[in-house]
């Protein structure tokens, strides 16, 4: 893909921190991009009436790639989450969250390394919801062949390209008979194109205590929209933190990079916020764009500032702001 023109999202509450540090390590690290930056979310919505301004849908149109920072959800009433309306208008279905352990971030865990396949369009964030009565609402839970067979798919693409052994399909079909029986259905009829790859499916309540067990049992997971959302928080867990998990949401035409984390209003505007997942988040999109090197470069440097352990922000057990430790990645590059 031949690209250098970027849509970035600043977003709420860290998110115009965290952006600002990673433009500057892209550019520091000769990643040769040009940015189209827009303001989104709820402090835009409040001046102008809209979460994303036309000129931000435009340019995402146009690159085709966004990079984007948190965004606050009310809760409750409210707008519709401003990121599952990109991740269905874009079709944006295959979301991507690594987690691994980095050897200079202690944890009860060394041996993390799962890369999980959240799907991102259906299921309870379909956005059918209604109220019955004062008392009573519903929400409908939607679950296709379509949207099952792509992300199954990504997920053992992406096993047989990175080397990976064994594919995961985490559902509460016990329950869910027809719903997540469907996307368990998909799943071990696509695992047949893939011989090579083990195949297994286990019930989403039960992963959730295998994962705090035994993390080094699983290698790609693949999942429905709303137990990858919870479990990926988890895997966030065991490697230190949110802080630490990128991802991508990638669909055919457009692709876009987030951190898994939110914009953290609890700690806003105070400096102390960890660039990690979102700059990794941005590795990522580098990746995608072809520019590998400068990807690893970045990797290099964040691995070496996380091993001297000297600066680190708070989340991570230090006492560096955002800055400090943005500077020392740039002084590493
Ligand atoms: P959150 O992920 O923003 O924060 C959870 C906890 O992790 C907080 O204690 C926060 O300080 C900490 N944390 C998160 N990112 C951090 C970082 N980079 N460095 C250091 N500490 C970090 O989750 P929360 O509080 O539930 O949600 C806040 C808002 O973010 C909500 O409005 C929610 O809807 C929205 N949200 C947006 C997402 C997005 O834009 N992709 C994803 C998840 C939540």
């Amino acid at each position: 893909m031949e690209t250098n023109t970027i849509t970035v999202f600043k977003g709420d509450g860290i998110g115009p921190e965290i952006t600002d540090a990673v433009l500057a390590i892209l550019d520091a690290a000769g990643a040769d991009l040009d940015y189209e930056i827009f303001r989104v979310g709820a402090a835009e919505y409040e001046e102008n009436g809209a979460l994303i301004p036309e000129e931000g849908f435009a340019s995402f149109e146009k690159t085709h790639v966004l990079l984007k920072s948190p965004i606050t959800t009310p809760l409750g009433t409210g707008f519709r989450s401003l990121n599952v309306t990109l991740r269905k208008k874009y079709d944006l279905y295959a979301n991507m969250r690594p987690a691994k352990s980095n050897a200079a971030v202690k944890t009860p865990f060394e041996r993390v390394d799962i890369v999980m396949f959240r799907e991102n369009t259906e299921d309870l964030y379909a956005g059918v919801e209604e109220k019955i009565d004062e008392n009573t609402a519903h929400s409908i839970k939607i679950i296709t062949r379509k949207c099952s067979e792509r992300i199954v798919r990504s997920a053992f693409d992406y096993a047989v390209k990175n080397k990976r052994k064994k594919v995961t399909c985490v559902h509460k079909a016990n329950i869910m008979k027809l719903s997540d029986g469907l996307f368990r259905d998909v799943f071990y009829e696509i695992s047949r194109e893939y011989p090579g790859i083990e195949a297994e499916d286990k019930i989403v309540d039960n992963v959730a205590m295998q994962l705090v067990m035994h993390p080094e049992t699983f290698d790609v997971i693949v999942t429905e929209n709303l137990y990858g959302d919870i479990l990926s928080d988890l895997t966030s867990g065991l490697i230190g933190g949110l802080g630490l998990l990128p991802s991508s949401n990638m669909g055919t035409d457009f692709a876009m990079f987030e951190a898994v984390h939110g914009s953290a209003p609890d700690i806003a505007g105070k400096g102390i916020a960890n660039p990690t997942a979102f700059l990794w988040s941005a590795c990522m999109m580098l990746e995608h764009l072809g520019k590998q090197e400068i990807s690893a470069k970045i990797r290099r440097a964040v691995d070496e500032v996380l091993k001297d352990g000297t600066i680190l922000t708070p989340d991570l057990g230090g006492c560096a702001g955002t800055e400090a430790y943005t500077k020392a990645i740039i002084e590493r590059l």
